[in-house]
């Protein structure tokens, strides 16, 4: 099989063309390193099988030639910050939605017949249900990077009515592991770093959340692409449960052998759209044969491991 992946520098994405490589497949890598890296593809560009392609996937050209002879997208390309949204509007309508519309027209020009997509749990909201199952109703949206998966979602299921594409959608909570480079547990131990006695905390430390550890994630999307057979099949992934901020933020000092003082900002809230209680029912995913191997504690653990031994990746996101 060929792949596209997009976003193959990122986090996720260079952990995705890895285990694509392993299974023997082609992959093509489509990256402009706005926040991806270099380094994360060392492995790649050691196979005779992987190509990338450097280049901003706004160009929608670019993004057609790209889809030439290829089987399956892997979407994985986007804004990933939730956080700062608001300080820059336009961000995630372009490099969320508009930029997926070109996959999508890329696809099609191509005759491209499978894309599988990483939306988000953020899509759900203040989720009116908990654990929140797949058909929940959508509420209100509450983050520009959520309306703009939400958005990407609409025109994907779209295009699998209107031009025949299977569509894999996927919701994931927070994903933590190897290559991880934004999110709570890099920004605690950037902190903790600078200075090992206190500890700047955005809420009030009651936020529950799920994670999942990034090879559980490919596990699953593996899994999916093997054996969803609905046009446009859509799969929360997470662990089944959730922790407390504060529980992560003990788990972290145990680790790194600290016990900060905590200041915390107030709020049931981090930042404006964050959603204080994410916990996905992932029955859906699990019926297809897939189940997380790693919990929240141990992918919070690894993830700091893999800082430690990682520092260079700090200095490169701010
Ligand atoms: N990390 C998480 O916890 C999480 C949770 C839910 C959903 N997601 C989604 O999973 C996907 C991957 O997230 P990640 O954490 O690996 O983020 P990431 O920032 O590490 O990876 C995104 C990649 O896309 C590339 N990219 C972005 N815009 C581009 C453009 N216009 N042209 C070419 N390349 C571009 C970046 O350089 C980067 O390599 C994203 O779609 C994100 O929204 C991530």
């Amino acid at each position: 099989m060929r792949f596209l992946v997009t976003g193959a520098a990122g986090f996720i994405g260079s952990n995705v063309v890895d285990r694509l490589l392993a299974d023997g497949h082609e992959v093509v890598g489509f990256d402009s390193y706005i926040t991806g890296q270099r380094e994360f593809l060392t492995g790649a560009f050691a196979s005779p099988k992987f190509r990338l392609i450097e280049g901003d996937l706004f160009d929608l050209t670019s993004v057609i030639e790209a889809c030439v002879g290829i089987d399956t997208v892997i979407h994985f390309a986007a804004n990933a910050d939730v956080r700062f949204g608001t300080n820059h509007p336009r961000r995630d309508l372009d490099q969320n939605v508009i930029v997926t519309w070109n996959v999508l027209e890329g696809m099609r020009r191509n005759g491209v017949k499978t894309i599988a997509f990483s939306s988000t749990g953020s899509v759900y909201g203040v989720a009116p249900r908990i654990p929140t199952p797949e058909d929940c109703p959508l509420p209100i949206q509450t983050s520009l990077y959520g309306a703009s998966k939400l958005a990407a979602e609409g025109f994907i299921s779209a295009y699998a009515e209107g031009f025949g594409v299977r569509a894999i959608i996927f919701r994931f909570v927070s994903i933590l592991g190897e290559r991880y480079t934004h999110g709570h547990v890099f920004d605690f131990y950037k902190q903790l770093l600078e200075h090992p006695d206190y500890l700047r905390v955005l809420g009030d430390g009651s936020q529950r959340k799920g994670y999942l550890h990034v090879q559980d994630c490919v596990d699953a999307i593996m899994i999916a692409l093997d054996k969803s057979d609905e046009k446009v099949g859509i799969f929360n992934l997470g662990v089944p449960g959730y922790c407390q901020l504060t529980d992560s933020i003990g788990w972290i000092s145990n680790h790194l052998g600290l016990n900060p003082r905590l200041e915390y900002t107030g709020g049931k809230q981090g930042w404006i759209g964050d959603n204080p209680f994410i916990f996905l029912d992932c029955w859906k995913m699990c019926s297809l044969g897939w189940q997380p191997k790693l919990s929240i504690e141990a992918a919070v653990r690894r993830t700091v491991d893999y800082l430690q031994a990682n520092k260079w990746v700090l200095e490169r996101r701010p």
